[in-house]
């Protein structure tokens, strides 16, 4: 908890990689706020139980998923967005500590405020029929908790590349903090360093993602589109970057940028991981975001981040798990 500002390596190491993994950022309590939240989100008449662990290996029986969107529950995965706008919630990841880190990197003063009580992601629906939820519509508070079930143990590991992704709603920087200990391969949090720097300049847009609408009667395309120059270099970054896995403590939060290439990944552990999402952006992304990808893409952010090197050291980069 003692971290109150980026040091300047760290900074550097956020521009050149993009991402940033901090330790013990989050207060103690409110994450142990959040998992109560979590697992009070559970009707009475579910099979998993909290202080069973053997009922917490996924996926979820049939008879403990639902699909809604604020509060869904589908093969390993568990999503509760329905307390999003919680003081708890807000106050633990829009703390004095994690905002303070955000306006270092996007700006001072100039980072949009979270509402208490105010609407939560996923309370529109779907993006499109079936599609994910647009974790930029409607959304006034964090992402939500997002948990993990364990695979079984007679599951085979499967690549990360399955899952990786960009993400399609306009944000600036985002935040996945562990509020439950997460060991290697528990599908903390997957990053590939440096793809935002390769990604940034095949989008059509600085911080949208082209999107086809959605028509009942014609439903077969749909969704997202990207550029030829996207797809080329994405398949790239998979074939010639290790991606890092950001396992953690309780309290830890990796900070990532909006074009970094990420993957929520398998859980093969035994515990569930359980993290919150956060997003961060300036008040003026309405504004900026009529703007093409820019010849300097750090135009938006803060003078620390324009001004800085790639001046880390190889023993900092080994401590956020860059291979060499
Ligand atoms: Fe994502």
């Amino acid at each position: 908890m003692e971290i109150h500002s980026l040091t300047r390596e760290q900074i550097a190491f956020f521009k050149d990689q993009g991402y940033l993994i901090l330790k013990g950022v989050l207060d103690p309590q409110l994450c142990a706020s959040a998992r109560d939240l979590l697992w009070n989100s559970l009707p009475d008449n579910v099979q998993i139980r909290r202080d069973d662990p053997a009922t917490h290996v996924g996926p979820f029986p049939e008879s403990d998923s639902q699909t809604d969107t604020t509060d869904s529950r589908t093969g390993y995965r568990w999503q509760v967005r329905k307390h999003s706008t919680d003081a708890d919630l807000i106050n633990l990841l829009y703390s004095e500590t994690l905002m303070g880190c955000a306006e270092q990197l996007l700006g001072h003063d100039s980072v949009r405020q979270p509402v208490i009580n105010g609407s939560v992601m996923g309370s529109k629906g779907p993006a499109w029929p079936g599609g994910p939820v647009d974790p930029a519509l409607n959304s006034e508070g964090i992402r939500g908790i997002y948990a993990t079930l364990p695979y079984p143990e007679s599951e085979t590991r499967g690549s990360p590349d399955a899952a990786a992704h960009t993400d399609g709603h306009p944000f600036m920087l985002s935040a996945v903090g562990l509020i439950h200990d997460c060991p290697p391969g528990g599908g903390a949090f997957t990053v590939w360093p440096g793809s935002h720097k390769r990604l940034y300049p095949t989008f059509w847009m600085q911080y949208d993602q082209a999107r086809i609408p959605f028509y009942d009667h014609m439903p077969s395309l749909k969704g997202i589109l990207h550029s030829p120059e996207y797809n080329a270099e994405l398949k790239r970054i998979l074939e010639d970057t290790k991606p890092v896995d950001c396992w953690g403590s309780a309290g830890d939060v990796v900070f990532w940028h909006h074009r970094l290439v990420h993957a929520a990944s398998e859980n093969h552990s035994s515990v569930i991981r359980q993290a919150v999402l956060a997003d961060y952006s300036r008040r003026d992304l309405d504004q900026l975001r009529l703007d093409p990808p820019q010849e300097d893409m750090w135009r938006d952010w803060s003078p620390e981040v324009q001004n800085s090197g790639s001046d880390y050291s190889a023993s900092f980069a080994q401590e956020q798990r860059i291979v060499a």
